[in-house]
């Protein structure tokens, strides 16, 4: 099928990694079951509808931005059980409940896109036994020494130069399901693998889709990216402990970090 989109939205859709996490999650979660509704929640092109149709009686997709909200309505508009709608997902109050949720709003670490605001809103009218497609994520942290002195994407064929000076911490893990609120607050351990000086932190989110369908950062998902940090002499097996936080879905002019 031909797909009108907005550039940034042919950039998702040649991203086929990305989108073959979401056709897989998504045929697994409907096998061998009768199901009346799906949210397809920043709907985009419609793509994640087009793949959910043959297994909803109703679809309801929402996309706040006008021009992709035009789009979607075009690519859609044969698809009888699709409703695509033009409203903000974090205030819109869902017509009907829904087996399904699925919501591709990801970003590293659930910082900049509004995902966990849409999600929480909408959850309140997810069916009991519903699921939600990404089931949750996964973040990871490592000290590093970074030659910008900025906040920066690492993206698959970016130029950024850095150097991992700890080990790899999991520092929190989601599932959308759960009761979480956007506030999130941690302190990470670390342990420092080499002589020299730290002056950024690296984050990198894994996302679980659905059961045992989990992915990485691909070209349009989740680059990781590097917080700095102030600069600090550290030795080999040093441990350092740094104090993280940030709001989910405001933005990274909400991230604060320090050593403890
Ligand atoms: C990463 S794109 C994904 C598009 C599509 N789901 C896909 O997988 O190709 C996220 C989409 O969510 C939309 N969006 C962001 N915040 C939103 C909100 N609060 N309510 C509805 N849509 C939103 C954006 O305009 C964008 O089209």
């Amino acid at each position: 099928m031909k797909f009108y989109c907005t550039q940034y939205h042919f950039d998702l859709l040649k991203d086929n990694s990305r989108l073959a996490v979401f056709y897989e999650a998504i045929k697994e979660y409907c096998k061998n079951k009768k199901l009346e509704t799906a949210f397809d929640i920043g709907c985009g092109s419609g793509i994640l509808s087009y793949f959910s149709q043959p297994f909803f009686k109703n679809i309801i997709a929402i996309e706040k931005d006008k021009e992709s909200y035009k789009k979607a309505t075009e690519n859609l508009k044969k698809f009888k059980n699709i409703n695509v709608i033009n409203n903000d997902a974090i205030t819109y109050k869902y017509p009907t409940k829904a087996d399904l949720i699925i919501c591709e709003m990801l970003d590293t670490a659930l910082i900049d896109e509004e995902q966990v605001p849409a999600i929480i809103n909408a959850k309140k009218y997810l069916n009991k036994n519903g699921k939600i497609i990404p089931e949750g994520i996964i973040n990871i942290a490592q000290l590093v020494n970074m030659e910008r002195e900025y906040f920066c994407h690492v993206d698959v064929d970016s130029r950024i130069n850095y150097e991992l000076l700890s080990n790899e911490v999991i520092y929190s893990k989601f599932d959308f399901l759960d009761d979480f609120s956007a506030n999130f607050k941690t302190n990470i351990k670390f342990k420092i693998n080499k002589n020299s000086i730290i002056n950024g932190i690296k984050i990198t989110t894994i996302t679980k889709v659905f059961k045992n369908i989990v992915c990485g950062s691909t070209p349009m998902l989740n680059a990781p990216f590097l917080i700095p940090l102030k600069p600090k002499k550290v030795k080999k097996d040093q441990v350092v402990n740094i104090k993280l936080e940030y709001i989910m879905g405001k933005g990274i002019e909400t991230i604060k970090i320090n050593y403890i």
